[in-house]
């Protein structure tokens, strides 16, 4: 499995995903400012990842305290919350974490450990949290399998794999869940301008593991299904609201609307940790906007010229009524959704 993030000895690695597929390079990150650019300039993205990294970003922040006394300490990890917090607005993965690693700390706290105690457990919670994510992405992959007919032509948008999460990826989970199953599967990558990560990553991972992978520009995933050779689209999503309105990278949109069009299956699969019941539906959901220089640029080639006004929302929001079924790891979660996601909640 490719090492999305990790640590080495006191310092977390990971792999540059900005450089892939061109070079694999490898950036240490000493502490949580280190993190926090990470997540920000997207050496690490894909939302669990994201989740993942910051939940081990606030462990090492507070393995590197000086703190002597848990006043200080903690007044140190709400600001390392608080800078994580600030990296990345639609993950909700990204808020979850934080969330989770706070209720470790203030567990802790109440039951009156040390600074030294309290190290230990974020570092706990934060590996644990890494586990999990893994483990997650087995379950959707196992699940999702069963919805892939014995021979298929799946498309996915973005990179929803081993990368974008601790291992094994959500629709890429669900990709190589079918091929372990003895499945014949070919994929079609969108190559999801701007920023490419379909073309970039998500060939670069399904190539390394052998899995037959075609890379298409985005603009031609409608002839496609036109001529009948798509048989499912598999996404991953960044946030999805309490009625299964959800947000995942710019682009996914138009794929539901043509999915639907055309009678394909429209699957979503995430972990648990993506789902917002907080958030009633997709307009709610905040969209990073980024850099303009994504759109004018790739890499160090300009393409657009000077002058023109730019506009680069990462991600757009998909109703409910385009997809088939959404795929975490507690089941698979038909419409309407509103009901099937709170059932699955519920007890939790
Ligand atoms: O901007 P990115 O690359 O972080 O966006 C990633 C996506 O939109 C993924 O599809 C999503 O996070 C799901 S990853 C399992």
């Amino acid at each position: 499995m490719l090492p999305t993030i990790a640590w080495q000895g006191e310092e977390i690695v990971m792999v540059d995903q900005r450089k892939l597929p061109a070079a694999e390079i490898y950036v240490t990150c000493k502490s949580v400012n280190d993190i926090a650019k990470a997540i920000k300039t997207m050496v690490i993205r894909g939302a669990p990842a994201i989740g993942v990294c910051a939940a081990m970003g606030l462990a090492l922040g507070a393995a590197r305290s000086k703190a002597t006394g848990t006043k200080q300490f903690t007044t140190e990890f709400q600001r390392n919350c608080d800078l994580l917090a600030a990296t990345r607005p639609t993950a909700v993965n990204l808020f979850w974490a934080i969330e989770r690693m706070k209720r470790a700390f203030s567990d802790g706290a109440l039951a009156g450990e040390s600074v030294d105690q309290l190290k230990a457990r974020l570092r706990t919670e934060a590996d644990r949290l890494h586990d999990d994510d893994v483990a997650s992405c087995r379950a959707i992959g196992a699940h999702g399998a069963a919805l892939v007919p014995q021979e298929a032509t799946i498309l996915t948008h973005c990179n929803a794999g081993a990368l974008a999460t601790a291992g094994y990826g959500t629709a890429l989970g669900v990709i190589r869940g079918a091929v372990e199953a003895g499945k014949k599967v070919c994929v079609l990558a969108d190559e999801t301008r701007p920023f490419l990560q379909g073309a970039r990553l998500t060939a670069w991972e399904l190539v390394k593991d052998g899995i037959d992978t075609t890379v298409i520009t985005d603009n031609m995933a409608g002839s496609i299904m036109r001529q009948g050779d798509i048989d499912l689209v598999v996404v991953g999503a960044d946030r999805i609201a309490a009625n299964g309105d959800f947000a995942n990278k710019i682009g996914t949109y138009p794929v539901a609307v043509l999915a639907k069009e055309h009678g394909i299956p429209f699957y979503v699969a995430a972990p648990w940790s993506t789902i917002d019941l907080s958030t009633r539906d997709g307009d709610a959901i905040p969209i990073e906007e980024r850099d303009p220089r994504e759109v004018t640029h790739v890499g160090s080639n300009q393409l657009a010229p000077e002058g023109a006004h730019i506009r680069n929302p990462s991600f757009d929001v998909t109703p409910n009524k385009y997809i088939t079924a959404i795929i975490t790891e507690r089941g698979v979660h038909r419409a309407p959704f509103i009901e099937s996601l709170a059932d699955a909640g519920s007890g939790h």
